[in-house]
């Protein structure tokens, strides 16, 4: 027979008798104020389930003890083999590769297979893929028409999310979700007609015709062509240019659990078909804290517009009344690596464009912002977004597209996400709970005797 030992309260240091067997799992042994009950919950992986909380009641008719986490600030929703973050270390690996390794020596393309597959693919199975890719790039006529429909003036990633969302409507054999050959063939192409969408979408703004996607190109290039191409016949690529956007999509590919991550994991529980998703997915990164804070951080050093008002600038953002878009992390709470890197692609984009006046600006940004308290104390350091806008600003992109180019990237990560979603045996449709806080039940009042 066991017996029992005392523990001691880490918050009052009160002490209790706990049966010793409670104590040999490795779990967390939980005392109820409320009714003196105790309770051993395993833990798993630094983690414990929510769901073990339920058995946790006072009385028979009691629903049992759920958590609270608005913003999901605590809160693992899926177990991911995907993307490694170590916040606190400044560390991203996909799939146990370091990024920085991924960017110095691997393409967007084997990337995305990696993230979506697990593994680097073969020579064989590379080109494969390449060639599956490629040959998706094509859109539906109707998608040209329906894009045509849109204002001249629409925000680009307004006509990116309503048609990526559209062509949902073009493959009704994407609701095979479960049909793993047809799952490879919307992977295809989600991949292979993200740029062109997002080429169209730009055209469109500038009153140019559609340029077709040019299947000898490189999946950066290409995109480039129909971006740029004007009545050349075919597209002079700067293979600097076009490798530093590779990189950039590659820095860019996947994230873990983010919003937009989430949100495409969210939606996908529904089992929607992946083009709904995704379209979804685009919707959360718009967002100004998201991916559309890309687009924010070159408005706000526009706005700042010399480095003699960054201090003046700084002052404004510690006294709460602007934020300092591009800096910033749920995760990192040190230099975020992607963006360590990217201040190295922008040094190579400007040996060929020429030095952006805004790049002085940043520059002076961070490093007044990373010697203040302020951002200190919050460990507020450069995002990804700091300093890609400056980049694709001098590449020749217009600023309210930047956030089309995140998103090209990271179908890579949504996919990747997705497919295992649909894969997890442990997933079902993503619903959480409420804390209600709303009236007691009451009656109806007809609107003639309202006061
Ligand atoms: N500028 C000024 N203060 C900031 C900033 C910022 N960019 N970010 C956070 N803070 C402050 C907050 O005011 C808060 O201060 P307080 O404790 O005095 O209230 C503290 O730091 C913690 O901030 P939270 O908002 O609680 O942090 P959270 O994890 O919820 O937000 C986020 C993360 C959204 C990225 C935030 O840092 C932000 O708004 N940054 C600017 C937008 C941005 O760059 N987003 C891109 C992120 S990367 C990506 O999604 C691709």
């Amino acid at each position: 027979m066991s017996g029992t030992k005392t523990i001691i309260d880490a918050q009052n240091g009160k002490t209790f008798e706990v049966p010793e067997e409670m104590l040999q799992s490795g779990s967390l042994i939980i005392i109820d104020s409320r009714n003196g009950k105790k309770y051993s919950v395993p833990v798993t992986n630094g983690t414990i389930r929510a769901m073990d909380f339920r058995q946790m009641k006072i009385s028979d008719d009691d629903f049992g003890l759920m958590t609270y986490d608005p913003a999901f600030l605590n809160t693992a929703s899926c177990r991911s083999a995907i993307t490694f973050i170590d916040g606190d270390k400044g560390l991203l690996r996909y799939r146990g590769y370091p990024i920085e390794q991924l960017a110095e020596k691997s393409s967007f393309l084997e990337v995305a297979y990696l993230l979506i597959y697990g593994s680097l693919p073969t020579k064989t199975e590379f080109e494969e893929w390449s060639h599956n890719i490629v040959h998706h790039t094509m859109l539906h006529e109707n998608t040209k028409k329906l894009m045509e429909g849109f204002n001249r003036d629409a925000h680009p990633m307004g006509m990116f999310i309503s048609s990526v969302g559209a062509l949902s409507s073009l493959y009704p054999d994407a609701k095979n979700i479960f049909d793993k050959d047809l799952r490879q063939l919307q992977i295809y192409r989600l991949l292979g007609k993200m740029p062109t969408i997002a080429a169209y979408c730009y055209r469109h703004r500038q009153g140019l015709p559609y340029v077709y996607p040019d299947n000898t190109l490189s999946y950066t290039g290409n995109f480039l062509s129909m971006m740029f191409k004007m009545t050349e016949l075919k597209y002079k690529l700067n293979p600097v240019l076009e490798h530093a956007l590779d990189v950039l999509f590659i820095l860019h590919a996947d994230h873990e659990q983010n919003c937009s991550a989430n949100v495409m994991r969210s939606v996908g529980s529904s089992q929607a078909d992946p083009f709904v998703s995704l379209a979804a997915a685009s919707a959360a990164l718009y967002g100004p804290l998201h991916g559309g804070a890309n687009e924010q951080v070159l408005h706000m050093l526009n706005d700042i517009g010399s480095k003699e008002n960054v201090a003046a600038y700084v002052k404004r953002v510690k006294e709460g009344e602007v934020r300092l878009m591009g800096f910033g992390h749920r995760v990192y709470k040190n230099y975020d690596p992607r963006a360590k890197y990217i201040k190295e692609i922008a040094d190579k984009v400007f040996e060929v464009t020429g030095r952006s006046r805004l790049i002085d600006i940043a520059l002076e940004l961070e490093r007044i912002a990373l010697q203040e308290e302020y951002f200190i104390t919050r460990k507020l350091y450069p995002n990804v977004d700091f300093y890609s806008g400056i980049i694709y600003q001098a590449m020749g992109f217009p600023t309210d597209a930047f956030t089309v180019l995140f998103a090209i990237a990271r179908t890579a990560g949504w996919l990747a996400q997705w497919q295992e979603l649909i894969l997890d045996q442990e997933q079902k449709i993503s619903r959480p709970r409420q804390m209600y806080v709303g009236e007691g039940k009451r009656d109806y009042i007809e609107v003639k005797k309202r006061e």
